[in-house]
């Protein structure tokens, strides 16, 4: 079956490619990202699948600037290299997906939907060439008084947005996990071996 909505976006990558390109970034051009953009981007991260479809998660986008710098100090990036891995000022998220539980429709086993769903946004996201970084480092009393979230709904992660000012490239595993930082900039990530961790068949 097609899809019942043609993409309002000309598709850029490959469905494997925006998923196997994606990189977490963490330094972002300081050009605002549209509304009905973002709106699509919640609705990837609506339409992810959903344990017995209960469906518990909601979603406050931020995009104003005077929201975004209560957002901000409740942040934690990149804990490996802090704080050379901070955004730098001119170079922060132009919007966040708060992405909330609703405890009244469940209270646990959560996290599979919340993963699903971010990483439904982060490469829908990726595709039209937005980076993103999904947060759990986060200040969640600091967040849900700036926003005004009722106990009902607890703050699970945030996801970062923004056109990337820093690139993110893959290394091979070697003997650590620890992303690291080049003198210039760009940002490597050790991710272990294909034969290391996929099986045929057996262990
Ligand atoms: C559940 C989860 C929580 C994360 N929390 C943070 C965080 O609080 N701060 C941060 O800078 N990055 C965070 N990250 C990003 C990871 O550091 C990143 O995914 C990892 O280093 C691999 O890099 P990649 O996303 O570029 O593949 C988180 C990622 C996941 C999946």
């Amino acid at each position: 079956m097609p899809p019942s909505r043609p993409s309002p976006r000309p598709i850029l990558l490959s469905v494997h490619d925006a998923v196997v390109t994606r990189r977490s970034i963490r330094q972002y051009q300081a050009r605002p990202i549209e509304r009905e953009t973002l709106q699509r981007l919640v609705d990837a991260g609506r339409l992810a699948p959903s344990a017995a479809n209960l469906q518990p998660l909601e979603f406050i986008v931020v995009d104003e600037p005077e929201v975004r710098d209560h957002v901000f100090p409740a942040l934690k990036w990149a804990a490996y290299i802090h704080p050379n891995g901070d955004p730098k000022p001119g170079h922060k998220p132009q919007a966040y997906i708060i992405v909330l539980v609703n405890a009244n429709v469940r209270e646990k086993m959560y996290e599979y939907d919340v993963g699903a769903a971010v990483e439904a946004m982060a490469v829908s996201a990726w595709a039209e060439g937005i980076g993103s970084c999904w947060l759990i480092s986060i200040d969640r009393d600091r967040i849900q008084a700036a926003l005004g979230v009722p106990a009902s709904h607890r703050i699970d992660s945030v996801l970062s947005l923004g056109y990337p000012a820093e690139t993110s490239s893959v290394e091979e595993y070697k003997d650590s996990v620890r992303y690291w930082k080049d003198p210039d900039g760009s940002f490597h990530v050790p991710k272990r071996k294909l034969r290391d961790v996929c099986h045929f068949n057996a262990f």
